[in-house]
């Protein structure tokens, strides 16, 4: 059947290992091209008088931290347990800072312990937790600019009713010495004029809240080695006045989305309504935002071609399908893909529905071995659904 192949994109471009050399399926974490794009943003960062931190959500791998640790100036974290693993990756020295709606006086003792800044997501939060936090960590307010560059809201942290941060009408006008300032309101932009754009409503508004903040926390939200206009991140800066005073940019994505490989293999091929479906070893449950937000991700490995061949993940869930694709040759059993970009909010959030296996973790090192990391299997998924593997 003849397909002009709009959907999924198809690389051609070479992969940086042998997709045969592990077995499937496997998430290859390239830990060169991590720390290439942590030193390229920290120089970008520390070029303009910002510290450079990751923000863990991303993707977390004790060994990748440790890599990340040197070029940087620290991580920041959304939840007690990525804050403690931060803090043992960094000891003493390096910075941690912390914001999340999920802030309680369940955590904020720990949280206060283990970080050097911690900004609170809501006035209520502050009001509830500045006390315990302040006694040994910095405080600040997350402020919700108002700004939206996101066309699917669910990414959108200014949506209408958004959770995330107090809104600029509702922040307190009095009562802010000595606090720092967090903002974040953007997702995989390559516009550093969004951030720019940003920081130019919010002087308008309030000049004085970036012109008094003791520090200043721009967020994450950018792909900063991509962006089409890395010259404006100075001219961002330049808006906020901030000689003396610390500033933050806290990307997650932008250093290690294109650094993740996710390598499957098919197992069924069969005709379907006039289509070519080739099931995976692999589902979207290992790479969620797929199913989340209807992202399609490209693929290498395979010749591209006028064949359309819809990918299906091994679950029973029907909607578990990653799109259609225009290949050269259909797809047969044995056969092996290589999802691309999968380095960003896949492995933090893949799970074992129909106990379907997580992919087995594989380091590509920065000498180019491959090197197996983490194996799952059975007693992880037990020990899951509470069961003791030790006891059968
Ligand atoms: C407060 C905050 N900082 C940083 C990030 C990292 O964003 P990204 O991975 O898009 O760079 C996020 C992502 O949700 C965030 O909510």
């Amino acid at each position: 059947m003849e397909f002009n192949p709009p959907a999924g994109a198809v690389s051609t471009d070479p992969l940086p290992f042998d997709p045969a050399a592990v077995d499937t399926p496997a998430l290859v974490i390239d830990e060169a091209a991590i720390l290439d794009a942590a030193e390229r943003f920290a120089a970008l960062a520390h070029g303009v008088g910002c510290q450079a931190l990751y923000s863990l959500k991303a993707l977390v791998i004790p060994g990748i931290l440790e890599r990340l640790r040197s070029p940087l100036d620290g991580f920041s974290a959304s939840s007690e347990f990525e804050a403690r693993l931060a803090r043992e990756i960094l000891g003493t020295r390096g910075l941690l800072q912390f914001v999340s709606p999920g802030l309680s006086g369940r955590n904020a003792g720990v949280i206060a312990d283990l970080c050097d800044q911690v900004s609170f997501n809501s006035l209520p939060q502050w009001r509830r937790l500045g006390q315990v936090i302040g006694r040994s960590a910095a405080c600040g307010l997350r402020l919700n600019p108002g700004v939206s560059f996101v066309g699917e809201s669910r990414y959108d942290p200014c949506r209408p009713g958004s959770k995330l941060g107090i809104p600029l009408d509702q922040f307190p006008r009095s009562g802010l010495q000595g606090l720092g300032l967090h903002l974040h309101n953007n997702c995989e932009s390559t516009r550093i004029g969004d951030l720019f754009d940003t920081l130019v409503h919010v002087q308008e508004a309030r000049p004085d809240l970036l012109a008094d903040a003791s520090w200043i926390n721009l967020g994450g939200g950018y792909l900063f080695n991509e962006a089409e206009d890395a010259e404006r991140l100075d001219e961002a800066v330049a808006l906020l006045g901030a000689a003396g005073r610390p500033v933050f940019l806290e990307p997650g994505a932008g250093l290690v989305q294109s650094a993740g490989f996710l390598v499957t293999s098919v197992t069924d091929c069969f005709p379907s309504s006039e289509q070519r479906v080739a099931v995976l070893d692999t589902t979207v449950n290992h790479l969620p935002e797929v199913l989340e937000y209807q992202y399609q991700p490209e693929i290498a490995g395979v010749e591209p071609g006028a064949l359309k061949q819809t990918l299906a993940g091994a679950s029973c869930l029907a909607g578990d399908q990653f799109g259609a694709y225009g290949l050269a040759a259909p797809l047969a059993p044995g056969d092996r893909l290589v999802l691309l970009d999968a380095g960003s909010y896949s492995f933090v959030k893949s799970h074992m529905f129909n106990g379907i296996n997580l992919p087995t973790l594989y380091a590509l090192t920065p000498g180019g071995h491959i090197e197996e990391r983490r194996r799952f299997g059975y007693s992880d998924f037990l020990q899951r659904c509470g069961g003791q593997p030790d006891a059968r």
